[in-house]
């Protein structure tokens, strides 16, 4: 009898987990494999010093051309890795904005702006559809490794779009179909061209596009002046 009682409470845990799946990972999206992993050792591994010999994060910011004074989007900004490098770049009269959907992570930015006195970044805990920027209110809107990450990328590139000032761009750095030794599941990765294609439905010109990153694309598009 003891062993038919134990069958029927391991039946009722199976069938609450299975119910219970997809509703969660319908919320979650790709997202759902990174609750695997702490924060913690996410950041660790965003921030391993090996990464600056693939991420080249100079050269990325060489080719942004960010100029003193302008406001910048860090969207799926995680540990930081690039937004630091974008408030040197925009100086004290500019404005970047770090943006996540996990609150752990804008709190370990915090602990970055107090100890280096980066005064420029807000921080701002977003949904996973709509980081609600204002109007025209970007110069750069920015995401690496994170677009693959937004489901309803149609709806999401038109407000990108709204908010990036006449001239604005919406730079993507992410991980391609290329086969490589670590990065996301190939199934939650987002092909180049249909970025390309998703982007210019919303209106957004691809305007540069550069090779120089062995395990990523890195693609700028415009906003019509
Ligand atoms: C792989 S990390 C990249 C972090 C950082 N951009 C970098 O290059 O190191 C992806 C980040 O995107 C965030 N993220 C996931 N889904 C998102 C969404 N829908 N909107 C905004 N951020 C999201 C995650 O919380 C995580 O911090």
């Amino acid at each position: 009898m003891k062993k038919v009682l134990q069958g029927i409470g391991s039946l009722w845990l199976v069938l609450v987990m299975v119910s219970l799946k997809p509703a969660y990972a319908k919320d979650i999206g790709p997202f759902y494999g990174h609750d695997k992993r702490r924060v913690a050792d996410w950041i660790k591994l965003y921030e391993r010093p090996g990464r600056r010999n693939w991420q080249k994060p100079e050269l990325v910011m060489a080719n942004l051309r960010i100029t003193p004074g302008q406001s910048i989007a860090d969207i799926g900004a995680g540990s930081g890795y690039f937004t630091v490098l974008f408030s040197k770049a925009v100086g004290p009269q500019g404005r970047v904005l770090a943006m996540d959907i996990k609150q752990a992570y804008l709190d370990y930015i915090n602990q970055r702006i107090k100890r280096d006195k980066l005064d420029n970044i807000s921080l701002q805990l977003i949904g996973p559809d709509d980081p609600k920027l204002a109007e025209a209110s970007q110069d750069l809107v920015f995401f690496c490794n994170a677009w693959h990450f937004v489901e309803k990328r149609g709806p999401y590139l038109k407000k990108l779009y709204r908010a990036l000032k006449p001239g604005g761009k919406l730079v993507i750095i992410d991980f391609g179909l290329k086969k490589i030794p670590f990065g996301p599941a190939y199934e939650n990765r987002l092909p180049k061209a249909q970025l390309i294609q998703e982007a210019q439905l919303q209106g957004f010109k691809p305007w540069a596009e550069y090779y120089f990153l062995p395990y990523q694309y890195f693609v700028v598009f415009k906003k019509a002046d």
